[in-house]
């Protein structure tokens, strides 16, 4: 296992087609060359999961799905059961990403079914978790987010997953949350998983998502609590991706 990695997780949400994979893919491996700096994770569109598990094969990079249902099998049309995702050799599954939650209606309640379907198949769950910027201007940040992690981990007893704080407002918009910021949160959400998990907490990372880039990569993960990236926009540029990976090479600034 390496959960005691940081783990940079590149979410490419509705882009790139198996071809586009194939090309990324293959580009990727050539240039992170092992040992990797960090657990490296990418998760693309199903469609291209099968094309994506073929090439990613004994690479040492991990693969995840965006989304996943919260019933092993069943008539729920047009949805995919964790099982699936486990047979295509998937490891992790985001769950509860703002975009789900804004315009699919993904609920705390529905995030948990989810976690615990994940779970129960043999995947380790991505909770995301974050505050619009209405509910930060309203001083709202910290009661957001343990609505979220309360209802979201409610009745789960197994530490197999990861958190990810991705504020709303900085997803897409340019707008990082500043060191500073992510740091006070990220150390709120260590001591909530305390008391919640215990020791086991200790292998929960919290990765920090929201306009990720090689300019402020570097500067956030020396925060301490932030335990890895969650990565949008900026990973579905094979090059840059790589340099935010190989941001964690110890003492290495790439831009320094
Ligand atoms: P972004 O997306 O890096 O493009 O802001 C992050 C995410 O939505 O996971």
């Amino acid at each position: 296992m390496t959960i005691n990695q940081p783990l940079v997780a590149g979410n490419w949400k509705m882009h790139k087609n198996i071809r586009e994979t194939r090309e990324f893919l293959h580009s990727l491996i050539k240039l992170l060359r092992p040992p990797l700096p960090c657990e490296v994770a990418i998760f693309p569109p199903f469609t291209s999961l099968p094309a994506a598990a073929e090439i990613l094969t004994d690479s040492g990079i991990a693969l995840g799905a965006q989304n996943v249902h919260w019933e092993p099998t069943g008539a729920f049309t047009g949805e995919i059961s964790p099982l699936f995702l486990v047979e295509l050799g998937c490891r992790y599954c985001i769950i509860g990403h703002s975009e789900r939650r804004l315009l699919f209606g993904e609920t705390d309640e529905i995030c948990n079914r989810k976690i615990k379907a994940a779970q129960s198949a043999g995947l380790r769950p991505i909770l995301c978790c974050g505050e619009t910027l209405e509910e930060r201007n309203a001083h709202q940040t910290i009661e957001i987010l343990r609505r979220q992690l309360e209802k979201g981990l409610k009745g789960i007893t197994s530490a197999d997953l990861d958190i990810a704080y991705e504020p709303v407002w900085a997803i897409g918009t340019g707008h990082t949350a500043t060191p500073d910021q992510a740091a006070e949160i990220h150390n709120w959400i260590h001591l909530w998983l305390r008391s919640r998990f215990d020791d086991a907490a200790d292998h929960i990372r919290v990765l920090y998502g929201g306009s990720v880039k090689p300019e402020n990569a570097m500067a956030l993960i020396r925060q301490t609590g932030v335990d890895g990236l969650l990565v949008g926009g900026a990973s579905l540029d094979v090059n840059t991706f790589s340099i935010i990976v190989n941001s964690f090479k110890e003492g290495q600034s790439v831009f320094s």
